[in-house]
């Protein structure tokens, strides 16, 4: 027979329980990157650290996954080095990243939806997502609704993750000239961008998603617009006077675009923007065989020659667009997913000569802009999952 306790000692017994409760819950919270709580909370700023080889890793998913885009696929496309590319690990300053872990992530967004809105480095961050998750349900199909460019629906879990293309968020168009009489300063046209006006592909979709991860960025150039084919910026139906500049433009297409989140989408949509992914063309521009084979990512003290609008490199505008961007958004409830500088360092893992198709490089030149899958998205995934969870957990 068990002793019986007296009332008194019980009573201390419980007391005991609920502070050592008490201690070991404040021990959580002080240490919240312990590795053996999953659920943490967000343990760090997961955007400081450093790449560390890791020879053991493999990536989650192979060229099969349906949702490649074909030149990004870079082990289809037999590129070199897949395997070192994939064996780096981001290690943030002060904590672990961890892998996600598809069903899990899943589960916690089960009945939800999300979406990403911009270009096509959104794009291949959606493709990495896409086919991340499709490990957690192989029943994944295509989906596209509601403007989306492309999507996939995750049946066992009524899970919905799609793209809506906006490379410059606004709506813009082409307006040939109308006389065809020809002028000395060669203009073919404009392209008409109404900053009050939101693109299409997103006009419609409020309320839809439960998260959001914008961006725009590489098409505010003048490769894209060139002086024959320029943006010209209207307000309210009428062209802004004087006439903006690029940059001057974006800034406000992204204090419209701004505005109109905040006034048009619901406070329990949770917002991210994503800051720039770096291209690193060394030696010219795309057009100029500007080329990326590299076999190691960089070494830190290098990213400041590279990508340090001062050194007026050939990659400066990363950082340049990612001040006008973190201006726009001060103040505001949309969260910065600054995967900038983690990306700065990885000049080893663009698709470069591999682009899985014949006379690809004579014609457009490497890609040093956009990334082999699998490959560094698969990270901007492992952080961007870490935040939406922390997001709902914390009931934000
Ligand atoms: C699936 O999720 C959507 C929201 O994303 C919800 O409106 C719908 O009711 C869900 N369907 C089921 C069968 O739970
Ligand atoms: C690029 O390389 C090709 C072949 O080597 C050469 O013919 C061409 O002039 C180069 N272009 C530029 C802009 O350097």
């Amino acid at each position: 027979m068990a002793p019986k306790l007296s009332p008194p000692l019980f009573t201390w017994l419980i007391l005991l329980t609920l502070s050592l409760i008490f201690l070991y819950s404040k021990i959580l919270f002080l240490y919240p990157s312990s590795p053996t709580k999953t659920h943490a909370p967000i343990p760090c700023n997961l955007f400081n650290g450093h790449w560390v080889s890791d020879p053991n890793r493999i990536p989650i998913y192979d060229e099969t996954c349906p949702f490649h885009r074909n030149a990004w696929n870079c082990l289809r496309n037999q590129r070199d080095n897949m395997g070192r590319i994939n064996s780096w690990k981001w290690v943030p300053e002060k904590c672990e990243l961890p892998r996600i872990d598809p069903l899990g992530f899943l589960g916690l967004m089960r009945n939800k939806r999300i979406g990403f809105v911009g270009d096509s480095l959104n794009e291949n961050f959606l493709a990495s997502f896409l086919c991340v998750l499709r490990v957690g349900d192989l029943g994944a199909k295509k989906w596209k609704r509601k403007g989306a460019w492309r999507g996939a629906f995750f049946p066992k879990f009524n899970v919905t993750v799609a793209y809506h293309r906006a490379v410059l968020l606004s709506k813009y168009e082409w307006q040939p000239k109308e006389s065809t009489v020809p002028n000395r300063d060669g203009l073919e046209g404009i392209y008409r961008v109404d900053v009050d006006i939101p693109a299409n592909d997103w006009a419609d979709i409020s309320g839809f998603y439960d998260v959001l991860v914008f961006n725009t960025g590489h098409w505010w150039g003048y490769d894209k617009f060139p002086k024959e084919k320029p943006l010209v910026f209207y307000k309210a139906g009428r062209p802004i006077v004087p006439p903006l500049q690029m940059l001057d433009g974006l800034k406000v297409v992204l204090d419209n675009t701004v505005s109109y989140i905040k006034k048009e989408f619901p406070k329990s949509t949770i917002k991210f923007w994503r800051l720039q992914s770096p291209r690193h063309f060394y030696g010219g521009e795309w057009n100029q065989n500007g080329s990326c084979l590299f076999n190691e990512p960089l070494e830190e003290v290098q990213l400041d020659l590279w990508f340090d609008p001062s050194n007026n490199g050939v990659n400066k505008e990363a950082r340049q667009l990612n001040r006008l961007i973190e201006e726009a958004l001060q103040g505001t409830d949309i969260q910065l997913l600054d995967l900038t500088h983690l990306s700065e360092f990885r000049a080893d893992a663009h698709p470069a000569i591999w682009l899985g198709k014949k006379d690809a490089v004579a014609i457009w030149g490497q890609d040093c802009m956009h990334w082999c899958l699998p490959g560094v998205p698969d990270t901007w995934v492992d952080i961007l999952s870490q935040l939406i969870r922390y997001n709902f957990e914390t009931g934000r």
